[in-house]
C-alpha cells in the first residue's frame, strides 16, 4: 500500500486534498498528516477521516528535524505532498520572519529528511519515491492589467510580498535539490483557491462571514486588483495528477482562466447570499452593496495574477471542472451548513487578529 506523508493537512487546501484522496483511492492508500496546528490548522476539517485505519495524524513542526526524520524512519514513505506553510500575505507584512522560518527552513527540513530516507548509496532514488512541493503563482510577481499577459512556468520569479518571497525561496530550494542531487520532485504553482474549510482571514470567506454578520466588507484600495480563482477540489485533482502522470522534475502551473476583480467577487458574494438565503431569513435585510467599504490598500499590493495552464492541459489533460458560478454557490452553501465551524474559526484569537489588521482601515 502506498504511503503519503502530507504536511499541513489540517489547513484549507491540505484537508480538501486528504478528503479528495480518500474519496478517490479509499483503502488503497495510507495518509500520514503532519501538522503543527497553527491558528490556520483545524482538526475539525478532518473529522470525517479521523476514524480510518489508513489515516494517521501527527502533531509536529516541519522545522523540527528530529521529529520529521523519525517519521521517515518509522514509516516507509512513498510520496510527500508538502502543503505546510504560513499562507496569508497580510500576516507576512506584519511578521515576515515567521514566513522565512516555516516556508524556507521548514521546506529545507522536509527536503533533507526525504533525501536522507530515500537516497541510495549510489546517489539514485528508488522508483516511485516522489516529493511534491505545493506553491503559488505569487512567486511570479504581478502582471499588468492587460489581456494576453499570463504567468508561464518559464516566467522569471519576481515576488513582492514577504509571503511570496518566502515561497519563492522554498521553490528555489526544491529546484536546487533536483539539480544537485537528482532529488525526485515536482513543483506546482497554483492561483488563488476558494472553497470549503478556508480560514476566514482570506478574502472570499472573510466577505461571506462579514456579510452574514452584517459587518462592513473591507475592499482594499479601489478593488480593481485581479485574482484568478480556482475551486479547491480542482487544485487537489491537479496535484494528484501531477504526481501520478506528470514528468518528474517539472514545474506545472495550475489555474483555470477565471480572472476577476476583487470588487466583482464581493458583488457576486452579495448577490449569491441574497439568492440562497431563505426568504424569511432576517439577514437578507442587511446584506446589500451598502456594506462595501473601500479601505486603505495593502502595502505592495500585486495588481494582477493570471495563470496560463497550457502545460498541464496539454501534457496531463487537466482542466478545471467546477466553474466559478457553481463553485461560489457550493462554497457559500458550505458556510451556511457549517455555522459551527465558522463560529469556532472566528472565536478567540481571530477577533484579536481582525481588530488589529483592520484597525486603521
Ligand atoms: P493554510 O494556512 O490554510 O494551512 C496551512 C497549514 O500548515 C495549517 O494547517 C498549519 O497548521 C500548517 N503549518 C503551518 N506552519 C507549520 C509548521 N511549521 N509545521 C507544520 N505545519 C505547519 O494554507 P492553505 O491555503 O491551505 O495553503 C496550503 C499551501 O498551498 C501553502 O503552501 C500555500 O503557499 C499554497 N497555496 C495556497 C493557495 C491559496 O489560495 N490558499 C494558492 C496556491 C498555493
Ligand atoms: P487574499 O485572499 O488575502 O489572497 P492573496 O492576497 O494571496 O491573493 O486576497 C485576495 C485579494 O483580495 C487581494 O487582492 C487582496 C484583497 N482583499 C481585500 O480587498 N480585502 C480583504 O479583507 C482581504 C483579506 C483581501
Amino acid at each position: 500500500m502506498r504511503t503519503y506523508l502530507v504536511t499541513g493537512g489540517a489547513g484549507f487546501i491540505g484537508s480538501n486534498y486528504i478528503h479528495y484522496m480518500f474519496r478517490k483511492y479509499g483503502d488503497e492508500i495510507r495518509i500520514i498528516n503532519v501538522d503543527v496546528l497553527t491558528y490556520a490548522g483545524n482538526l475539525e476539517n478532518l473529522r470525517e477521516v479521523e476514524g480510518r485505519d489508513n489515516y494517521t495524524f501527527i502533531r509536529a513542526n516541519i522545522c523540527d528535524r528530529e521529529a520529521i526524520e523519525r517519521i521517515f524512519a518509522e514509516n516507509e514513505i512513498d510520496r510527500v505532498v508538502h502543503f505546510a506553510a504560513e499562507s496569508h500575505v497580510d500576516r507576512s507584512i506584519v511578521h515576515p520572519e515567521v514566513f522565512v522560518e516555516t516556508n524556507v527552513l521548514g521546506t529545507a527540513t522536509m527536503l533533507n529528511a526525504a533525501r536522507k530516507a530515500w537516497e541510495q548509496p549510489d546517489g539514485s532514488y528508488p522508483e516511485g519515491k516522489k516529493f511534491l512541493h505545493v506553491s503559488t503563482d505569487e512567486v511570479y510577481g504581478s502582471l499588468p492589467d492587460e489581456e494576453g499577459a499570463y504567468f508561464y512556468e518559464t516566467t522569471p520569479y519576481q515576488p513582492h510580498s514577504p509571503y511570496s518571497a518566502s515561497k519563492a525561496g522554498s521553490d528555489m530550494l526544491v529546484r536546487s535539490y533536483m539539480d544537485t542531487y537528482g532529488f525526485p520532485a515536482n513543483i506546482t504553482n497554483c492561483s488563488n483557491n476558494y472553497g470549503p474549510y478556508q480560514f476566514p482571514e482570506k478574502m472570499i470567506p472573510l466577505m461571506i462571514h462579514n456579510a452574514l454578520e452584517g459587518k462592513k466588507l473591507p475592499v482594499y484600495g479601489d478593488g480593481r486588483n485581479v485574482r484568478d480563482w480556482l475551486y479547491v477540489e480542482d487544485h487537489a485533482k491537479a496535484i494528484d495528477l501531477v504526481q501520478e502522470k506528470g514528468r518528474l522534475f517539472e514545474t506545472y502551473n495550475i489555474g483555470g482562466h477565471n480572472e476577476k476583480r476583487n470588487i466583482e467577487i464581493v458583488k457576486i458574494i452579495i448577490a449569491t447570499l441574497q439568492e440562497l438565503l431563505p426568504a424569511d431569513d432576517p439577514r437578507r435585510a442587511h446584506i446589500n452593496e451598502d456594506l462595501i467599504t473601500f479601505v486603505e490598500d495593502r502595502k505592495g499590493h500585486d495588481l494582477r495574477y493570471a495563470i496560463a495552464p497550457d502545460k498541464i492541459k496539454a501534457e496531463l489533460g487537466w482542466e478545471p471542472e467546477t466553474m466559478f458560478a457553481e463553485g461560489i454557490k457550493k462554497t457559500i452553501r458550505w458556510y451556511f451548513e457549517h455555522e459551527e465551524w465558522l463560529a469556532h474559526a472566528t472565536s478567540g484569537a481571530y477577533q484579536e487578529y481582525y481588530e488589529k489588521m483592520y484597525a486603521g482601515r
